[in-house]
């Protein structure tokens, strides 16, 4: 089974890089019996701002190219996801939003966690990502990881990935929701074939 980390912001500067790290840590510790643990850094991909004719989920014909492709296939690798946000005026970021509205099939029938993280946790990032996993045929984990404060500004992750005491209750939080996920992702993918 695999399981993508998708690190969801692009900006110069962005915090989203160093929340994965402590996710991407955190389930080489907990989940690695389990499950290989893949990133897909959407800056990594050139995805131009979406500008397709016809609705991907709606055009049997289409074929992507290049880094479109490259994203796509990475994502049908997977079994389970874990999306990182973080927190845009009340949403989800536009980068994310925007790779989003590429996937047609691909993660049809699988799972995914949320984690997200703004000055007020990540939380309606949260329920709006929600909403949109769900047009993708996610299954989303009942319960989300939400950081709360200014990852960028010190004082919630160290560093090295780790947790600072400020948010060490999160640790035992973070490793029970990617067992969750593995539970999931194991049943759909069992439930596909
Ligand atoms: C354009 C923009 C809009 C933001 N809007 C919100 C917001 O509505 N609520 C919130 O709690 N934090 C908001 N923030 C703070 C971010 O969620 C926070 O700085 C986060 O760590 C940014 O992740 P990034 O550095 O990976 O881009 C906003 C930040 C930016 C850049």
């Amino acid at each position: 089974m695999n399981i993508a980390i998708i690190i969801g912001s692009t900006r110069s500067g962005r915090a989203t890089p160093l929340v994965g790290k402590w996710v991407e840590q955190t389930a080489q510790k907990s989940i690695s019996d389990k499950a290989t643990i893949s990133v897909i850094d959407l800056a990594d991909y050139d995805l131009p701002l979406f500008d397709e004719p016809i609705s991907p989920k709606y055009n049997p014909d289409r074929q992507s190219e290049g880094d479109v492709k490259k994203f796509l296939d990475d994502l049908l690798a997977a079994d389970g996801y874990v999306f990182i946000t973080p927190e845009y005026n009340h949403s989800v970021s536009g980068v994310l939003k925007n790779a989003i509205d590429y996937i047609a099939f691909e993660t049809n029938k699988k799972a995914a966690l949320i984690v997200a993280h703004g000055g007020m946790g990540g939380v309606r990032a949260t329920e709006h990502l929600r909403n949109i996993l769900s047009e993708l045929g996610l299954v989303t984990t009942p319960v989300a990881v939400n950081l709360s404060g200014m990852v960028a500004m010190g004082g919630i992750i160290e560093n090295d990935g780790s947790l600072t005491n400020k948010e060490s209750g999160a640790q035992g939080m973070l490793e029970g929701v990617l067992s969750d996920l593995v539970w999931y992702s194991a049943a759909l993918s069992s439930a596909r074939e």
